[in-house]
């Protein structure tokens, strides 16, 4: 192996040169689960001028947003970008990333690490709906406050990660069903990113997705060997 690198904006951008799939992104006849998590790719090139609606694009999130979260206090906060000035000022944010601007918007996916103070909204619905009684929905929602309230920062902003990570791959997975493409994005910079935008101080970011109508599928998918990633009952 020669020990030659790149930089990090080399390195992916690299992967478009790279890539020789010839195809485009298959568009799907059969929506089932197990189609669309073979099918998905990450997906580099997109069409510029196709423009995903809004109401569009909150149908995607209303779905993804049915995912769980610790506590069911669903951390996850959404900016969406998707105006092209906005778009090319994340770009060099982003290693200039060209997805950033070709595709029809990008989602940036937050971690609000202060979620826990919407506990009493959360539950007042869900006893609302009397699926808890009240009392029981008060001593939970005073627990939630206790607990998370004492939480320190590095774990709030963990389980943001975690609420995060979950929503943004069932956001990607809605995405395909309904058509669309995606690519979860780390490569950017955080501190500049949240500045740019004025994310408010309690958010974390936890990635960036491109969303839109891809021209090219991207690489097909490998993975390792079950082997080398599953381990029975306990490691040795
Ligand atoms: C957390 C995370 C960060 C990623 N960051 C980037 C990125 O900045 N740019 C990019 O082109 N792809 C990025 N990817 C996409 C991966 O390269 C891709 O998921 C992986 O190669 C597997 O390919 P597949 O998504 O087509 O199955 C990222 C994926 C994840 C999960």
């Amino acid at each position: 192996m020669s020990n030659k690198t790149m930089t990090k904006e080399e390195y992916l951008n690299k992967v478009k040169e790279i890539d020789t799939t010839k195809e485009a992104p298959k568009v799907l006849e059969d929506t089932d689960f197990l189609t669309i998590a073979k099918e998905r790719r990450s997906v580099r090139q997109y069409d510029p001028d196709y423009k995903i609606e809004r109401k569009e694009i909150e149908e995607l999130l209303e779905t993804a947003t049915l995912a769980p979260s610790s506590s069911n206090l669903q951390s996850w906060r959404f900016l969406v970008i998707d105006e092209q000035e906005e778009k090319e000022r994340l770009l060099p944010i982003a290693n200039n990333q060209q997805q950033i601007v070709d595709a029809s918007a990008v989602i940036a996916v937050l971690g609000d690490k202060k979620a826990y103070k919407n506990a009493d909204q959360i539950y007042s619905q869900i006893a609302e709906k009397g699926n808890m009684p009240e009392d029981v929905k008060d001593m939970y929602v005073n627990s939630i406050f206790d607990n998370y309230g004492n939480f320190p920062e590095e774990r709030l902003a963990k389980i943001a990660h975690i609420d995060g990570g979950i929503v943004a791959m069932q956001l990607m997975l809605a995405a395909k069903a309904k058509g669309y493409d995606t690519v979860p994005m780390g490569g950017y910079d955080e501190e500049q990113f949240l500045k740019a935008f004025n994310v408010p101080e309690e958010y974390t970011s936890v990635m960036l997705i491109s969303l839109g109508k891809g021209v090219k599928a991207g690489f097909q998918k490998t993975r390792l060997p079950l082997d080398n990633v599953v381990k029975w009952n306990r490691y040795e």
